[in-house]
């Protein structure tokens, strides 16, 4: 199939699109989006079948705002409403008790499904336009790093989906922070554009699933299924080293061999000189490395190297979610200095 190339001129035809059960790339503030409409059941499946993506992995529903919540779930509790006033549209996703109208495709089964309003005007409007919640994994092929700009996204997709509707790079650029309301306390499932920090202010105690730490050992179930993927993975195999800046880069220099590539932040660039290097912002600068990120991942399948060292951020903040993807996309082969 051709691939349309969509922008927010064509919005009505980007809500058809969806209505009519096909595939549109849509983008959010955290990264390009797979949509399909989320109560066509074949729609749905076609998702999987693009992204390559094992059928145990539920899909999330993006909802233009906080009245849908009650078409879809059930037993909605006030702490929702709350999270929702303070940080919807925006990269949260709650994960709530469902009703039955929403396809145990979409959910992989579960009683529960995860619910999003993205912080993206366009993309609203297309969901409302549609009349209906958009099923959107993120728009990757399975395993490879979340796409950022359009034109990631038609590197894994051009000729699997119907359009793209191009809004221009994503502001956040990683995926949206994932919540479980329905345990007590609420549990933190995956760290994205709502810091953990955040969350606490609001909620309290949360839990962190030690899906966002640690590798999950063979026949582990994290709460999130995709957690358990190898994931983000460019295909080199990338080591994470953490610890202070200067010490981490001083390390880097003396171990790496001639085809290695290199992402570091900004101040560091020189030291790597003669070598692929793809800088994600300076040291105190969390929102840049977010933004950048995915794109540096996806940055070395273009270059010949044979792996990739990177420095790694702190986890406080944002950072909780850059180094859990750049940890996931080294497989959690991490070194402590
Ligand atoms: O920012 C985002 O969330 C992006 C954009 C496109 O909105 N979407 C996204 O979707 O990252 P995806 O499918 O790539 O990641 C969703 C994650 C998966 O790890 C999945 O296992 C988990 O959410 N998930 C979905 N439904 C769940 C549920 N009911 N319970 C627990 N985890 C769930
Ligand atoms: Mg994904």
């Amino acid at each position: 199939m051709e691939t349309k190339r969509l922008t927010k001129e064509d919005i009505p035809a980007a809500a058809r699109i969806i209505a009519a059960g096909g595939l549109l790339g849509i983008p959010t503030e955290t990264v390009y989006g797979l949509g399909a409409n989320g109560l066509d059941p074949d729609a749905v499946k076609a998702i999987f079948t693009a992204k390559g993506r094992p059928q145990d992995n539920p899909l999330i529903l993006h909802v233009p705002d906080v009245s849908w919540l009650e078409r879809y779930c059930e037993d909605v509790p006030a702490t929702a409403y709350g999270l929702a006033q303070r940080f919807w549209p925006g990269p949260l996703t709650m994960i709530l008790k469902c009703k039955p109208t929403v396809p145990q495709v979409v959910t992989a089964g579960l009683d529960t499904v995860g619910m999003r309003c993205p912080d993206c005007a366009v993309t609203r409007l297309v969901i409302a336009g549609a009349d209906v919640p958009v099923a959107a994994p993120s728009g990757n092929a399975s395993g490879r790093p979340s796409p950022t700009t359009a034109a990631a996204m038609l590197e894994d997709m051009e000729g699997k989906i119907d359009a793209i509707l191009d809004d221009g790079p994503c502001a956040v650029g990683v995926e949206s922070t994932i919540i479980d309301l329905t345990v007590t306390p609420p549990r933190l499932l995956r760290p994205g554009g709502v810091t953990l920090e955040e969350l606490e202010e609001a909620l309290g105690e949360v839990a962190v699933d030690e899906a966002v730490r640690r590798l999950m050992a063979p026949g582990e179930q994290p709460k999130a299924p995709g957690m358990k993927y190898r994931h983000y993975a460019p295909k080199a195999p990338v080591t994470v080293v953490k610890g202070d800046p200067d010490m981490t880069a001083g390390y880097i220099v003396a171990r790496m061999g001639d085809k290695s590539g290199v992402i570091c932040f900004d101040e560091f660039k020189g030291y790597f000189r003669g070598h692929p290097v793809e800088a994600i912002g300076p040291v105190h600068d969390q929102a840049q490395q977010a933004r950048r990120i995915f794109e540096a991942l996806r940055a070395f399948d273009h270059l010949d190297v044979t792996d990739i060292w990177a420095q790694s951020p702190t986890d406080e903040g944002l950072g909780l979610a850059v180094t859990n993807r750049l940890n996931k996309a080294a497989g959690f082969h991490i070194i402590e200095l």
